[in-house]
């Protein structure tokens, strides 16, 4: 075990899960305000000019075709499924964090615009070319899941298993992509790699070829699910808390457990509950379809479960006539109904509840540094450093050639 002395800390809640609830209503209206407006929603936004803070949607998005048009092949912007569709719209590809990563990898345009989370477009950096920019419209759009694995408690966590398992085949770490380049470069030193939802399967059996045991970082809930679907117990699946000396667990606990699940998760998918897939079906007779970050007994209960391209496909390419109650962010439920009349689509959550930092990527934001490149400047340019990217690369490639 390391000798560092342990500092007990109070558990912390990331400020971004304590503003998750910033954005939820009882009614399905989205529409895009003035960033003015939505300043008052009372979460941290990054400070934009002002001559930006009153501009309609209409109005936003005739600057930003203008501006789209004159930077024209300069430019490469991606979007996530659960951005707004007054951002999405701009987009010149759609997609989960996984096929995003790929096409970002891919780019040839100098300037990618990565219209979703931190964590995404840092892998982006990750993966670009030393000439080309990544850009992060706004800064705070960062992810409340992410947030509860910070690289120095990691690091600890590492120490201490590494002081257990000595041996290279003892133990792999495995990173969700919701996670800091930092932790995935952490897992590019020591023998692991990254995973999104489309990958975290094939990463356990890329680890298991190699290890007796896996650290899943950092979503208890996406870890348990892939472990359960490849047939190990849940009693082989210990819980790490940060917050406790040695995650709260034995010796005896870390030695005998195939999976160290670390204590986090999202707050848009914990949310979702089997109370709710009941009232689908017995209401609607509705196929239910979920997110692997959901919990256990959610994933249990649904019928189709993947990441958001898969909930994306699934339902697309469904006959006409079915219901659908899907367990994941509004804005890609509320867009899969619109693109879908001919089905019946709706959240398993009756509340409307957006990915609080998702929704953060408002058009206003996306035409501030569109300007900022009309003028020569890259404004929220992402910037890893040169270590960090050589391993955190190393670990996003090995998920990539799985
Ligand atoms: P996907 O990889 O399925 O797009 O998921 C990303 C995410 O953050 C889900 O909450
Ligand atoms: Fe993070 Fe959850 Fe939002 Fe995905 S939905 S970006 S995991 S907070």
């Amino acid at each position: 075990m390391s000798t560092k002395t342990f500092k007990k800390r109070n558990p912390i809640i990331p400020i971004s899960e304590l503003e998750q609830m910033a954005f939820c209503q009882t009614s399905s209206n989205l529409r895009t305000k003035t960033l003015e407006e939505e300043f008052k929603s009372g979460v941290r936004w990054q400070k934009a000019p002002s001559r930006y803070l009153k501009l309609s949607s209409e109005e936003l998005e005739e600057g930003i075709k203008e501006a789209r048009s004159i930077l024209g092949d300069e430019l490469f912007i991606l979007g996530h499924h659960y951005q707004r569709q007054d951002v999405i719209k701009h987009s010149d590809v759609q997609g989960d964090s996984y096929k995003l990563s790929v096409l970002a990898s891919q780019a040839k345009a100098k300037h990618i615009i990565f219209c979703g989370v931190h964590f995404m477009a840092e892998t982006a950096e990750v993966l670009s070319a030393e000439d080309q920019n990544v850009i992060l419209p706004n800064m705070a759009a960062g992810c409340s899941m992410a947030d509860m694995a910070d690289i120095e408690d990691v690091q600890d966590a590492w120490n201490d298993l590494d002081a257990i398992f000595s041996n290279k085949d003892q133990i792999i770490p495995i990173t969700y992509m919701n996670s800091t380049a930092e932790i995935k470069s952490l897992c590019g030193v020591n023998g692991g790699l990254v995973c999104t939802s489309s990958t975290a399967k094939k990463a356990f059996q890329w680890a298991f070829d190699r290890a007796q045991r896996v650290l899943f970082l950092p979503d208890q809930h996406l870890g348990r699910n892939t472990a359960k679907s490849l047939g190990i117990p849940l009693e082989e699946m210990v819980v790490w808390d940060p917050f406790k000396r040695m995650g709260g667990l034995s010796i005896d606990e870390i030695e005998k457990s195939k999976v160290i699940l670390w204590k986090g998760h999202c707050s848009v998918h914990t949310r979702f509950t089997v109370e709710q897939i009941e009232n689908a079906r017995n209401e609607f007779d509705a196929n239910i379809i979920v997110h692997p970050e959901c919990t256990t007994e959610v994933v249990d209960r649904s019928d189709y479960v993947g990441s958001t391209e898969f909930i994306v496909d699934t339902i697309n390419n469904a006959s006409k006539g079915t219901a659908w109650a899907v367990g994941t962010e509004i804005n890609l439920v509320n867009r899969l109904s619109i693109n879908n009349k001919d089905k019946k689509i709706f959240c398993l959550d009756p509340v409307v509840c957006p990915c609080a930092t998702m929704y953060r990527i408002h058009p206003a934001y996306l035409l501030w540094v569109l300007d900022g490149l009309r003028a020569g400047l890259i404004i929220n340019h992402i910037k890893v450093s040169e270590t960090v990217k050589r391993n955190a690369n190393k670990a996003i490639k090995r998920m990539i050639a799985l």
